[in-house]
């Protein structure tokens, strides 16, 4: 079989630019992607490529060559689910924030719907794709769902998790270390793995191909970003440790990752890690390895969180006793809010929750982020504990321009790694800014001594 039709149902982080990249490698495949969001919709089909609702470095190149050839941003999401002969489902799937496995466990109810309304809407036979993170097992709910709805046609479930970082989303799509597909352990399920397999050959060496059964599929995905994050976090967890000894956790890490059986990729110390997925699903590990009564490992993964929870606050904490023990009425600039360099996205990032405390003890914050708007930082700190808004406006003020964000600031303090502020005149904004003027570097970007020569006091993560 071969496809000529592919419907993604979400437009996100994943589905917009996941699809991208298949239309993009693959002309002759019609790839419809839908959303409930229209607004997100009008954005993918935005002229200005500049409007894309996701920022990611190459997107609006590929986008451009793809859009309105095979690649097309809908709201007709049962005509697209209809016409297809594929489907992914790439919806997100947040921690839940109600019922039994509150704050743990993943809220299934998008996956659920799109699964009702695959089943509702569909006349011809499907294969349908788990693209986004589900627990293990999430597969058999869907096909329960599907076979028991549906119109009698035959539905074949695979599990295809994404691994792309935001940032680097595109070169991740173009050159992954690996596609992940994981199927039923039937002849049809085999069938299914390899027409997905063919999509992705198109592009993709096939030795880079897994194929696997279904559970495999979708727990590997979980547990791929737990060893993630686990690694942030175990350098996290030493960086206390460094700042107590006059150790330095960037030769630590150097030393460390030097070992090839280690490696040096993911272990620069931070202000915590962020983002949509690594919080999200080591909860949900948790939550799975609870429910099945596996203790000892629930517990062991819960502490990456905890280590990431104490890192967040631990920073906090250092500006104020820093700022001689208070805050109050002190201007403090961020600069970046973004969880990570290169994206717009914010989620669970470090950011938010380091302005809460600040403000908390009444510091007045001035951001500026790159890619961020005003309008997000406001939303993510009214989202963070129902915050009220009238706290954040008198808290909290955005700028357009660095040089502007850091006037008459007591401390300046580095969340996001963009390289543009490695760029910046230092003497300039501290020729600004209040006297002692601080710099907190969460993520030791700036070079130590050239910053201290010019007279701040300078604290970077575990050194
Ligand atoms: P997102 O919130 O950016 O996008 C999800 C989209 O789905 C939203 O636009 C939402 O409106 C839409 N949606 C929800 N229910 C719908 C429905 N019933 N019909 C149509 N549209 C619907 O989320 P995301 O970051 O793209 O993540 C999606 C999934 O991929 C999650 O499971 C996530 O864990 C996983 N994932 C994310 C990343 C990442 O870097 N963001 C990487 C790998 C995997
Ligand atoms: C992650 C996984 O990397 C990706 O494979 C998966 O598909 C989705 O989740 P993402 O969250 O987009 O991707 O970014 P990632 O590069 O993993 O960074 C996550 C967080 O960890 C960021 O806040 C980043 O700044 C932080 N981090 C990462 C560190 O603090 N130190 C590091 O050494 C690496």
């Amino acid at each position: 079989m071969i496809i000529k039709s592919i419907c993604c149902i979400g437009a996100g982080y994943v589905g917009g630019p996941t699809m991208s990249v298949i239309a993009h490698e693959n002309p002759h495949i019609k790839v419809t992607v839908v959303d409930v969001n229209s607004d997100r919709i009008a954005s993918w089909n935005s002229d200005d490529l500049t409007k894309l609702p996701i920022f990611e470095p190459g997107l609006d190149v590929i986008v451009h060559k793809a859009r309105g050839r095979n690649l097309f941003f809908s709201t007709d999401i049962d005509q697209a689910i209809d016409e297809a002969e594929m489907i992914f489902i790439s919806v997100n799937t947040p921690t839940k924030t109600y019922g039994a496995g509150k704050g743990m466990a993943a809220d299934l109810q998008y996956i659920e719907l799109c699964a009702r309304q695959i089943a509702k809407v569909s006349t011809s036979d499907k294969i349908v794709v788990e693209k986004s993170t589900l627990p293990v097992k999430t597969a058999e709910a869907i096909k329960d769902i599907l076979d028991n709805t549906g119109n009698g046609i035959h539905f074949e479930i695979l599990s295809n998790p994404e691994f792309l970082a935001e940032g680097t989303a595109v070169q991740d799509l173009i050159d992954p270390d690996r596609v992940l597909i994981g199927g039923a352990e039937t002849k049809s399920g085999q069938e299914a793995i390899d027409v997905l397999a063919k999509i992705y050959a198109s592009w993709v060496p096939e030795h880079k191909i897994i194929k696997t059964n279904l559970w495999s599929s979708e727990l590997s995905k979980l547990t791929a970003n737990a060893f993630l994050a686990q690694r942030v976090s175990s350098i996290n967890a030493l960086t206390e440790l460094c700042e107590a000894t006059g150790a330095n956790i960037t030769e630590v890490a150097n030393a460390i990752g030097s070992d090839s059986r280690i490696g040096p990729k993911f272990l620069n110390a931070s202000v915590g890690f962020g983002g949509s997925c690594f919080q999200k699903d080591i909860l949900n590990l948790v939550y799975i390895c609870k429910s099945l009564g596996f203790h000892q490992a629930a517990d062991y993964w819960e502490q990456v969180i905890l280590i990431n929870n104490h890192q967040r606050t631990r920073f906090a904490n250092q500006i104020v006793k820093a700022l001689y023990g208070t805050v109050a009425d002190k201007k403090i600039a961020f600069f970046g809010w973004a969880f990570k360099k290169n994206t717009n996205d914010t989620r669970e990032s470090a950011a938010i929750y380091i302005a809460d405390k600040l403000m908390d003890e009444q510091a007045h914050i001035q951001v500026y982020d790159p890619k961020v708007t005003a309008l997000q930082m406001q939303s993510d700190l009214n989202h963070l504990n129902s915050r009220s808004e009238t706290k954040n406006s008198k808290y909290l003020t955005t700028h357009t321009d660095p040089y502007a964000a850091a006037v008459g600031a007591h401390a300046l303090i580095i969340i996001t790694e963009w390289d543009e502020f490695k760029t910046y005149d230092w003497q300039k904004i501290y020729n600004t800014m209040s006297k002692p003027a601080f710099i907190f570097d969460g993520r030791n970007l700036l070079n130590r001594s050239a910053i201290e020569s010019i007279g701040f006091t300078y604290t970077g993560v575990g050194q």
